[in-house]
C-alpha cells in the first residue's frame, strides 16, 4: 500500500552506464523514499526486459505497491551490440537489426510509459524522462548515417510528445520529456569516443549529476520537448 505523502523514483536500465549512476545518485540525494532499479539482469521483482511486456506490466505493479512514483527515468538504450555497429550507408540497412533498435530505442520506452504514466500522481509535480539523443532531432541532421539509432530515437522524441500532450489530460503538472545526455563514457559510446573534443566526454556520476539538474529545474511547459544535459532546448 502506499505510504501517504511518501514517494518514489524509478530507474528502467540501471544496469547501463548512465542509468546506474542516476540509481546511485537518487539513492545518496535521498530525496526519495525508494529509488527502484529495473534491469533484465536483475532478479525477481526488479527484473525487466523491454521486449517483454509482461515483464514491464510486473515492475509496473511493484512500483504500484509502494510509494507513489513521482520520477521515472528510462535511461535504456541500444546503439551497437557485437559485430552489429550503427550503419554508416545504406548499404549497411538490415531490416531485423533496424527492428531491434527500434524495439529497444522506441517501442519499449513507451510501453513504460504505457505501465508506468497510469500509476503516477494524478495531482502535483511529475517528472517521466527517457534518454533520447541530439542526433535524432531531424532538423539538427547535417552528417547523415546511423539510420537506424537516429530513426528511433527521433520516434522516441514523437511518442514523447504525444504522450506529453495525453498525459497532461490526466495531470495538468505532469512533465514528460526526453533528454541528450551528451558524451558519456559507456560501453554504447565507446567505439565512438575518438572526436569527442577534450573535456566533452563526460565521465557517469557527473552525467547523472547533469541530468537529474536538468530534471530539477523543468517545467510544465517544457512537457513534450527534448533538452540536452544543460537544460537547453535541442528542436526536434
Ligand atoms: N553514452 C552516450 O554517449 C550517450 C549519448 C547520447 C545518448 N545516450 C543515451 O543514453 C541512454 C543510456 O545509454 P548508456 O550510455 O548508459 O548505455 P549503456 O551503458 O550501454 O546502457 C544501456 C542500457 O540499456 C539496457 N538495455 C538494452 N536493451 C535492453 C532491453 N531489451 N531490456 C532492458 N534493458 C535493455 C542495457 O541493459 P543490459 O545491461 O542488460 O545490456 C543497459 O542497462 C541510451 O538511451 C542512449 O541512447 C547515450
Amino acid at each position: 500500500m502506499s505510504g501517504v505523502g511518501k514517494t518514489s523514483a524509478v530507474i528502467i536500465g540501471a544496469s547501463g552506464g548512465i542509468g546506474g549512476a542516476l540509481e546511485a545518485a537518487l539513492l545518496e540525494e535521498g530525496a526519495f523514499d525508494v529509488v527502484h532499479g529495473f534491469a533484465r539482469s536483475r532478479e525477481g521483482p526488479h527484473f525487466l526486459d523491454l521486449l517483454d511486456e509482461t515483464s514491464i506490466a510486473a515492475a509496473a505493479a511493484h512500483v504500484a505497491n509502494g510509494p507513489a512514483p513521482t520520477l521515472v527515468i528510462v535511461a535504456t538504450g541500444l546503439l551497437h551490440s557485437g559485430e552489429q555497429g550503427p550503419e554508416k550507408a545504406l548499404r549497411d540497412l538490415d531490416p531485423e537489426w533496424l527492428a531491434q533498435v527500434y524495439a529497444v530505442n522506441a517501442i519499449g520506452p513507451a510501453l513504460v510509459a504505457k505501465h508506468l504514466l497510469p500509476i503516477m500522481p494524478k495531482v502535483g509535480r511529475t517528472v517521466f524522462a527517457a534518454l533520447s539523443a541530439r542526433v535524432g532531432s531531424i532538423s539538427d541532421n547535417r552528417l547523415g548515417g546511423w539510420h537506424g539509432y537516429r530513426a528511433s530515437k527521433a520516434a522516441l522524441n514523437m511518442l514523447i510528445r504525444n504522450l506529453a500532450i495525453e498525459e497532461r489530460r490526466r495531470n495538468d503538472r505532469a512533465i514528460v520529456v526526453t533528454l541528450h545526455p551528451g558524451t558519456v563514457n559507456t560501453p554504447l559510446s565507446r567505439p565512438f569516443q575518438g572526436n569527442v573534443p577534450m573535456g566533452r566526454l563526460f565521465d557517469t556520476e557527473r552525467a547523472a549529476l547533469q541530468l537529474l539538474d536538468v530534471i530539477e529545474g523543468l517545467k510544465v511547459p517544457d512537457s513534450g520537448k527534448l533538452f540536452d544535459f544543460e537544460g537547453e532546448e535541442i528542436p526536434f
